[in-house]
């Protein structure tokens, strides 16, 4: 579906709530069917991802009441998951893949992973390798590497794993079969990663040791079912950020948004760019809150790589565009993660860019960005990609050219009312 936007001298005001954390959403999911007992979630994200993690569980005998408001699932525990009868079908979503691999790992029947054409081209042995050394027979394309993966679960040996990549991913299905395994398993991470997976066991009553980069999980827990409030998306609260910041004369206001330590690398950026952002801290739950509020304002350009690129890896294609409009050269490095996301999004932010008119080059781990550049309108594509979908929407913002984007409904794979938020906000003037 082509997507066309046109907006005259656009300034930015309003507040907006974002939709629910993806990654908080899909993990409230399985630690709800996991626990024993009734999970109250609040604040779910019914974006088509974490809609592909309800239908797996559904599909293993889960029951999963969804309400307007509200998503109750019935939990069963480890041992109540069912050999399920059709294909497990995880469509865009690696979250959903990686993470159901691990849980799959330790249960004593068949299944089989499929996922769409992104997924099909995503590795999968950084998870089935691991899993394979624990005693899990998984099989798929390329010994394991790609989609679609069959896996006969059964009884898991625990592993002291170093991990080869800084993934939160990979980390949560290791812990998930470490749940499962006889013994303790040990994690040693290269960089931090996100930790909601940790967070979350506490939350349900169980236990975990972490350690700077080492993580200790004892298998043989149980869970018991909790209310869960999701909060906002930092990734999605991301676009209007970088929106507020670069289109003259705005100022957004972004409420109940999740600003966990591990995720706020795009805050920290914004601050070294100059950026007129306000960070309003709420009350701690599971996951801490905040209220972000941003103006515009002269940015100038950064340096982004180390540690900090888990922190902002989903947020990368928007920093991009937030650097076109800063003045000095902006190098963002130590990112070749990007090449495995939903499509290779170095490939993808450089040349959709590009076409509007930046001034941006690719390099094996990231890109550098020359700023500021004046965009003009033009046809690009999202390839498939929700974030580089919502990159090139808020990038046409910066001009009063027509910006035809094409694949635009990728977009609802985590944020489907995108668009009537960037309205209620855009004053044409
Ligand atoms: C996620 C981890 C990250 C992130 C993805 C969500 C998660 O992926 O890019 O959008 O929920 O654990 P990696 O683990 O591949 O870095």
């Amino acid at each position: 579906m082509k997507h066309s936007l046109c907006f005259q001298n656009p300034i930015l005001k309003g507040s907006i709530k974002v939709p629910g954390d993806k990654s908080i959403s899909h993990r409230s999911i399985m630690f709800g069917a996991l626990a024993e007992g009734k999970t109250v979630v609040r604040g779910f994200l019914k974006g088509d991802d974490c809609l592909s993690t309800i239908q797996c569980f559904r599909s293993m005998g889960v029951q999963i009441d969804e309400s307007e408001n509200e998503i109750i699932i019935h939990g069963v525990g480890f041992s109540g998951l069912k050999e399920p009868k059709e294909l497990l079908d995880v469509g865009n979503s690696g979250t959903t893949t990686r993470l159901l691999l691990g849980i799959l790992a330790g249960l004593p029947f068949h299944s089989v992973v499929i996922g769409d054409e992104s997924i099909a081209s995503r590795p999968m042995r950084r998870v089935t390798d691991p899993l394979k050394k624990m005693g899990a027979k998984i099989d798929g394309r390329e010994n394991g590497q790609y989609t679609p993966i069959s896996v006969r679960g059964g009884k898991l040996s625990p592993i002291e794993f170093i991990m080869p990549h800084a993934s939160a991913q990979l980390k949560s299905a290791i812990i998930f079969a470490g749940l499962q395994a006889e013994g303790i398993t040990t994690i040693i991470e290269p960089e931090k990663t996100r930790d909601h997976t940790e967070r979350m066991i506490e939350h349900f009553g169980g236990s975990i040791t972490r350690d700077h980069n080492r993580i200790t999980i004892e298998g043989g827990q149980q869970f018991k079912g909790q209310t869960v409030n999701v909060p906002g998306d930092i990734s999605s609260a991301a676009f209007f950020l970088v929106a507020g910041a670069i289109v003259n004369g705005s100022q957004l206001t972004l409420t109940d948004v999740g600003l966990n330590p591990t995720r706020d690398g795009i805050i920290d950026v914004l601050n070294q760019m100059g950026a007129d952002l306000t960070v309003e801290c709420e009350k701690d739950r599971a996951e801490p809150v905040s209220t972000l509020t941003i103006k515009s304002s002269q940015l100038t350009s950064v340096e982004i790589g180390g540690s900090i690129i888990p922190k902002l890896i989903d947020e990368i294609p928007i920093i991009a565009l937030l650097a076109t409009q800063a003045l000095g050269t902006t190098i963002i490095k130590d990112a070749e993660e990007l090449k495995v996301k939903e499509t290779n999004r170095i490939d993808a932010v450089v040349q959709e860019l590009k076409k509007l008119g930046a001034n941006i080059d690719a390099t094996e781990d990231g890109m550098i960005i020359h700023g500021p550049a004046v965009l003009h309108g033009g046809m690009v594509s999202s390839r498939g990609d929700h974030r580089i979908g919502m990159m090139l929407a808020v990038a046409a913002l910066l001009t009063n050219e027509e910006v035809q984007i094409d694949g635009f409904e990728a977009i609802s794979v985590s944020y489907p009312e995108f668009l009537s938020d960037l309205h209620s906000i855009a004053v044409n003037q």
